[in-house]
């Protein structure tokens, strides 16, 4: 069976033929940075007419790459939520769209479930049961995998995602948008020892997350110091420290709390090299193991989507002809998938 997978919930058209014999055979992406650079974060709308221009060439370019028509498609999968109505919108309307001429059942995707299943592309997938933490500019969520569509919510973030946190405490620095990989970059040539940032919500138990404080940690620092390339380095460096450091605590937490020793990092902040160095250290001292997507699927895309679609496909999870788009949308309310169906 083949699937057409269609991502447009942000600031990427992610675009991607996923066969569940032999893997993915194409996908296509186009980032919307520079279209929002100008104003240090998403516009919505613009995001939404630049998905409507590039959606449909990207797909073409996808069949032709995999030397496929429609014809060859058993179906259509789209990102239904949770993102930006206006940009969801157009993914849905177009993947609805499509699958109704096309004459093929159509499949919305939960945005986040591809995130969290997207380290089932790569040669060394996880088995379930696992912990999966979810990192994204959106979103940060730690949960209980048992299986497709058994997830259990064990802490989320209370105020700014840690996407969100690097993003907003790179724009302070002056680092363009999106901030979290310039902001990993120059901490890089940071000194470690030099600033030291809180670990947010680590003194108490649980296992949610708050981010927020750190940016006006961030802040105070950067106006309390000069603004030498080296102070701002430092200052890159304890920030990514802090963050890393709180995720880290609280996956150690989540396999404690779990019993589980498999650990999933995914979404925009897992392609981090010092989240996933020290990730890989503490799974190592658990004796357990540490997976990811390679770095191209840590973002949106669309490989994920049509992954997550083809799951959806086989347990017969299938919209009717409205075109539904879902700006909130909790993972928890997905199904397990009926075992029996797929086998
Ligand atoms: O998953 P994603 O593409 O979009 C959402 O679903 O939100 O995540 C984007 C987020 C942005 O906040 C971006 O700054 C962050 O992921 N990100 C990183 C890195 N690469 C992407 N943050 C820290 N270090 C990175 N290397
Ligand atoms: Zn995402």
């Amino acid at each position: 069976m083949r699937i057409l997978g269609i991502e447009t919930s942000c600031d990427e058209t992610g675009v991607a033929i996923f066969d569940d014999e032999q893997g993915l055979l194409s996908h296509e992406l186009y980032s919307q940075v520079k279209l929002h650079a100008d104003y240090g974060g998403v516009v919505p709308e613009l995001a939404s007419r630049d998905h409507v221009k590039k959606t449909i060439p990207l797909i073409k370019e996808a069949l032709k790459k995999a030397g496929l028509t429609p014809a060859d498609l058993d179906g259509v999968a789209y990102t239904a939520g949770p993102g930006l109505v206006g940009a969801l919108l157009v993914g849905a309307t177009i993947g609805r769209s499509l699958a109704y001429s096309w004459g093929l059942p159509a499949v919305a995707v939960h945005h986040m479930e591809g995130h969290l299943l997207a380290p089932m592309l790569e040669d060394n997938a996880p088995d379930f049961p696992f912990v999966a933490l979810l990192v994204s500019g959106g979103h940060t969520m730690m949960v209980e995998v048992q299986g497709i569509g058994e997830y259990q919510i064990l802490g989320e973030s209370v105020d700014d995602a840690a996407g969100e946190a690097f993003d907003k405490t790179a724009k302070l620095m002056g680092l363009d948008y999106p901030g979290g990989p310039l902001l990993s970059k120059l901490a890089e040539k940071g000194t470690k020892g030099r600033f030291k940032f809180p670990r947010p919500m680590t003194d108490r138990p649980g296992l949610d997350f708050s981010f927020s404080g750190l940016k006006t940690f961030a802040a105070n620092t950067i106006r309390a110091n000069d603004d030498d390339e080296q102070t701002r380095a430092d200052i890159a460096f304890a920030f990514q420290e802090a963050v890393v450091d709180t995720l880290a605590i609280k996956c150690k937490r989540a396999l404690k709390q779990t019993g589980l020793k498999r650990l999933v990092i995914a979404g925009g902040v897992s392609a981090n090299s010092y989240l996933r160095q020290e990730l890989g250290s503490l799974m190592t001292k658990l004796n357990g193991e540490v997976f990811y997507p390679r770095t191209e699927f840590c973002t949106d895309n669309g490989a994920m989507i049509a992954y997550a679609g083809m799951q959806r496909l086989k347990n017969q999870e299938l919209m009717d002809l409205s075109v539904k788009a879902y700006p909130r949308w909790p993972i928890d309310q997905l199904k397990p998938l009926n075992k029996q169906i797929l086998k």
